[in-house]
């Protein structure tokens, strides 16, 4: 009988233990810098008021509105005054504590709930950790009966480690929708990212109206057919294939971008990776073409022609469009995978490399970044370019974004230019995550599972603690070449998008794997309700 009462007196102490363990892990993704929870919890409710002093802030509340409206069918009264009565949500605008403009605090009990930042940023910071921690689910208080949300009470001091947060998303490949990039930008909302490099133009598609040159869109955006599975089996659909963003398109896409305080980051690719625009522009090419639009993926050998001074003006006119559409401080250029073949054999380039006294075709290339970046820098604009614009000397004030792994980053920062660092191993997402690649989806290749997208540290050892500043942050690569549909996406973005959160944001002391793990099991009920697909692996990983 003793034995019984004792094992049941262990029964209850390890039943309260585990609850303990089970209440302290929050669906929070990516983990904030400090929390504290509480086992209490704010039910918000429909009578739940937002007080907001600061007018400001308002498009905050307004997001935080939307976002009940759409989930749980009701909205809250934003007042400049405390309730007599009812709980309330404040949303506080107070200079901030920490160094960084996005921090904020979340303070919660079960009368009011304080989201305080000193920047709309980081009060959106605060709103979306706050979007995490409630349930998928309104519940009816039996009491009331009305409908509740209940949030379980923690207090949160959070800001991240990196400036620079990046997606990207390959749409020349394969083209998506207005509406799927804004879907793709609410990931990155969700996940506290706050760049979005938008890759608008390739050998297979041009995605950008220009006015000045309409031949971009009615030819460049368009392909006859698409290589069907792997470029050596060479096999087509044989089905037209089209797509572009008017710029009105485009400016809706950089507002809803704005609203969550996420910049665009639009790139143009030159000299190479443009067959698209050469189809519609032969005479900026080398040999005057005829081209057509690529079908099949891989590196082509027709680039702009670096001789020939019209093509630095097509360039610039097309910038200038570029420019006036994306407020961000960067415009990519591209300047990767540029074969030379062309140059070599163009009397125009081999001119210019005469009369600038270039030491053969890498300094061709540099000479034309290094002309683009002076242009670019007229309009108060910065250049940021794949690695290979280090090739024959890198522009005087270009960033670097490091993708043949991370020895381009670690040179660049080395001369002190910024950098950001997305080398294919683990950050580009169109690689395999899944070992068992049989059963997967086709993939470009590689593999990068989500545990080494989370271990990810973007600052490499081998750099001094003033290099390192020199590292803005990191970026996932969503190539499309074998991502025909949005759904596919969405299921190579997800969850490793969710990692390199993480990786970006929380101080690497606190990251731990089998945490995430357990976070995210929690989290993706979240991703359930928005109907968002992603892949599941890590739900039999722990
Ligand atoms: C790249 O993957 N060619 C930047
Ligand atoms: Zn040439």
């Amino acid at each position: 009988m003793r034995k019984i009462a004792l094992l049941f007196i262990f029964g209850l102490i390890y039943a309260e233990v585990y609850s303990q363990l089970a209440t302290s892990i929050l669906p929070l993704i990516p983990l904030p810098k400090e929390i504290k929870v509480s086992n209490s919890t704010f039910k918000l409710t429909s009578k739940t008021k937002i007080v907001l002093f600061e007018q400001d802030f308002k498009s905050e509340a307004i997001f935080l509105n939307n976002y009940l409206k759409s989930n749980f069918q009701f909205e809250l009264i934003i007042t400049p005054s405390f309730p007599k009565t009812g709980n309330y949500i404040l949303i506080k605008h107070t200079p901030s504590k920490s160094d960084s403009k996005e921090h904020y605090e979340l303070k919660m009990n079960p009368k009011n709930l304080s989201i305080i930042a000193e920047t709309k940023e980081g009060l959106f910071y605060g709103i979306q950790t706050l979007l995490q921690l409630m349930p998928i689910e309104k519940t009816v208080d039996n009491k009331m009966g009305a409908a509740e949300v209940e949030i379980p009470c923690a207090n949160i001091s959070d800001s991240p480690q990196y400036q620079f947060r990046s997606m990207h998303l390959d749409c020349s490949r394969h083209f998506f929708s207005k509406e799927e990039v804004k879907k793709y930008i609410d990931y990155l909302a969700i996940y506290k990212f706050n760049i979005f490099h938008w890759h608008l133009t390739d050998d297979q598609g041009w995605r950008i109206e220009i006015k000045k040159y309409p031949l971009l869109t009615s030819i460049g955006s368009k392909r006859k057919e698409t290589l069907v599975g792997r470029p050596n089996d060479n096999k087509y659909d044989g089905i037209p294939y089209n797509g572009y963003y008017t710029q009105e398109d485009i400016k809706e896409i950089v507002v809803y971008a704005a609203e969550r305080h996420i910049t665009i980051l639009p790139e143009i690719e030159m000299p190479g990776h443009s067959t698209a625009a050469l189809a519609a522009y032969p005479q900026y090419s080398c040999t005057g073409g005829p081209f057509e639009t690529a079908t099949k993926w891989g590196i082509k050998k027709e680039v702009y022609c670096a001789g020939n001074d019209s093509t630095f003006l097509f360039i610039q006119n097309i910038l200038s469009e570029v420019m006036d559409l994306f407020p961000g401080k960067y415009i990519h250029i591209g300047g990767d995978e540029c074969p030379k073949d062309r140059w070599k054999t163009c009397p125009k380039c081999q001119q210019r490399i005469a009369t600038e006294k270039l030491v053969g075709e890498n300094e061709l290339q540099s000479y034309f970044i290094k002309r683009i970046e002076k242009y670019v820098n007229s309009k108060g604009k910065q250049i940021i370019g794949w690695d290979e614009i280090l090739e024959g000397g890198l522009a005087p004030n270009a960033a670097v974004m490091s993708w043949r792994g991370t020895e381009g980053g670690i040179t660049a920062a080395k001369q002190k230019h910024f950098v950001v660092m997305t080398p294919g191993k683990p950050c580009y997402f169109d690689h395999y995550q899944w070992k068992d690649v049989n059963n997967e989806p086709i993939a470009f290749g590689g593999y990068n599972p989500l545990d080494s997208v989370y271990a990810y540290n973007p600052t490499p050892k081998s750099l001094t603690e003033e290099e390192g500043k020199f590292i803005l942050g990191a970026q996932g690569c969503v190539w499309t070449e074998y991502i025909a549909d949005f759904a596919k996406v969405q299921y190579m973005s997800l969850p490793r998008m969710a990692a390199l959160s993480e990786a970006l944001w929380t101080p690497s002391a606190k990251k731990d794997y089998n945490n995430f793990i357990s976070r995210l099991k929690l989290h993706s009920k979240m991703l359930d309700k928005l109907k968002i697909n992603y892949s599941k692996h890590f739900i039999k990983q722990e």
